[in-house]
């Protein structure tokens, strides 16, 4: 009540504003310029009138010129075509019904359900401080055997899902919407293409995956703009379940679109590219972006954040960043999905940096114990193939191959495999004491 008699008061000051009126001077690229407004760095301004109007947002100053970043279709615009502030930067809507909701980039629905209600708020939610967050203290099932026990996610961790593309990254999101513990999903798509959205909702997701979750899409035909706000929408969504209460689960696919859309607006209003063609603010964008998750002073928000991985390129710029912001990583392995060994999940070569923190002694031990024989049968794979290896040679790896079956049993997981924390961690122990 509260909310509706507050958004009524806003739109009734928005509506009494005095309207001014500036001027497109000029369009190149995606770069729109006006002169004759004053605004804000981040403020939305409407150009144009009728049904050619645009959504644009400010993204660099020049003395009277306003360089804007247009977040629909430019054609149609001139010289001279109108532009008006609205007043602010761009808000969507928030409140309780937006469980099982799609929504584009900009927050507004693209379900042909009905209108959002709810409290109209900025995107850019500011993290809560250090000093008022809880630490990251309890597990967050995911409904993951390999994950819940080797790379055990905590309430409020962030994590990221380095893959390349076709390797079960869709997949494997959307085994989680299903099967986690968590609340509420906050699923933001953000430079996918459009037949792959469709299918992540009708094939992989389902009505299921949907009930328990908020999607947000911004597709790679989409303004730059757009799919880089989709980011941030999404995660605004989740901090205002998270303020609720709620143990929430943001789900972002992908920060490397998120951030080549950020390359493409820092290039087109003229900052200089630094890093292998990347400007400044895209490190600056994926920090601020990624620091939004985390525990609050209650409720949590855990991220999992996939980044892109070509070939064996672990030196791109956007991968380095992300792992130096994310606390785990958790990495796809191309050559177990060729072997059809799902989830392809390399759990030798993920980690969970709190861990430590969020398992018990027995869980450690198993897990470690675990890890231990994986590695060893690593080592002498190759030698058994050829049948080079003499039985005998390593006593971990004799174990490991003759318990192969069962290990490899356990690791893998059909999407329709329930599980949780709790029976995947029964199950290890299970597993650590037949060997
Ligand atoms: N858990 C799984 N079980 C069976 N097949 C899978 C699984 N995960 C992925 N695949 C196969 O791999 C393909 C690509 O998966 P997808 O999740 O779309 O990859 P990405 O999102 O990384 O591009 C799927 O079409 C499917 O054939
Ligand atoms: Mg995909």
């Amino acid at each position: 009540m509260t909310d509706l008699f507050q958004h009524r008061i806003q739109s009734a000051i928005e509506a009494a504003r005095p309207l001014v009126s500036g001027r497109v001077t000029g369009a190149v690229g995606l770069r729109v310029t006006v002169s004759g407004l004053e605004a804000n760095v981040g403020d939305l301004l409407r150009i144009g009138t009728g049904p050619n109007q645009v959504l644009a947002e400010v993204a660099a100053l020049d003395g009277e010129r306003l360089s804007c970043m247009p977040l629909g279709p430019i054609a149609g615009l001139g010289t001279g075509t109108p532009a008006f502030s609205t007043g602010g930067p761009l808000r969507i809507a928030v409140g309780p019904d937006l469980r099982g909701r799609i929504l584009d980039g900009l927050g507004r629905p693209m379900d042909g359900g009905p209108p959002l209600r709810g409290a109209m708020v900025p995107i850019d939610g500011t993290p809560p401080s250090a000093m008022e967050r809880q630490l990251v203290g309890a597990q967050m099932s995911l409904g993951v055997r390999v994950l819940d026990t080797l790379v055990p996610c905590g309430k409020g961790q962030r994590i990221g899902i380095f893959a390349g593309s076709g390797v079960g990254k869709s997949t494997l999101m959307s085994q989680i919407t299903r099967g986690t513990a968590a609340e509420l999903n906050v699923v933001a798509l953000v430079g996918e293409r459009g037949r792959e959205v469709r299918e992540f909702i009708e094939h992989d997701l389902g009505p299921e995956g949907l009930a328990r979750s908020v999607l947000v899409i911004a597709t790679s035909d989409t303004p730059p703009l757009v799919r880089l706000r989709a980011g941030a929408v999404a995660t605004r969504i989740a901090e205002y379940y998270r303020d609720e209460g709620a143990d929430v689960l943001l789900m972002m696919d992908s920060v490397t679109r998120a951030a080549m859309a950020q390359r493409e607006v820092g290039l087109s209003v003229g900052e200089p590219p630094a890093t292998r063609g990347y400007p400044p603010s895209v490190f600056a964008m994926l920090a601020s972006l990624l620091e939004r998750a985390g525990p609050g002073a209650r409720g949590s928000i855990t991220g999992l954040y996939t980044v892109l991985v070509e070939g064996d390129d672990h030196n791109e710029p956007i991968a380095d960043a992300a792992r130096s912001i994310l606390d785990g990583h958790i990495v796809l392995d191309r050559k177990l999905a060729t072997a059809g060994h799902f989830p392809a999940v390399q759990a030798l070569d993920s980690i969970s940096r709190v861990a430590n923190k969020i398992t018990d002694q027995q869980q450690r031990s198993d897990a470690t114990e675990l890890r231990r024989l994986m590695a060893a049968h690593r080592d002498v794979r190759e030698l058994v193939e050829i049948g080079a290896y003499v039985p005998g040679t390593n006593h971990d790896a004799d174990r490991a191959n003759a318990a192969w079956p069962q290990i490899s049993a356990f690791l893998r997981q059909d999407l329709d495999d329930r599980t949780t924390a709790e029976s995947a961690w029964a199950n290890l122990r299970a597993l650590i004491a037949t060997i």
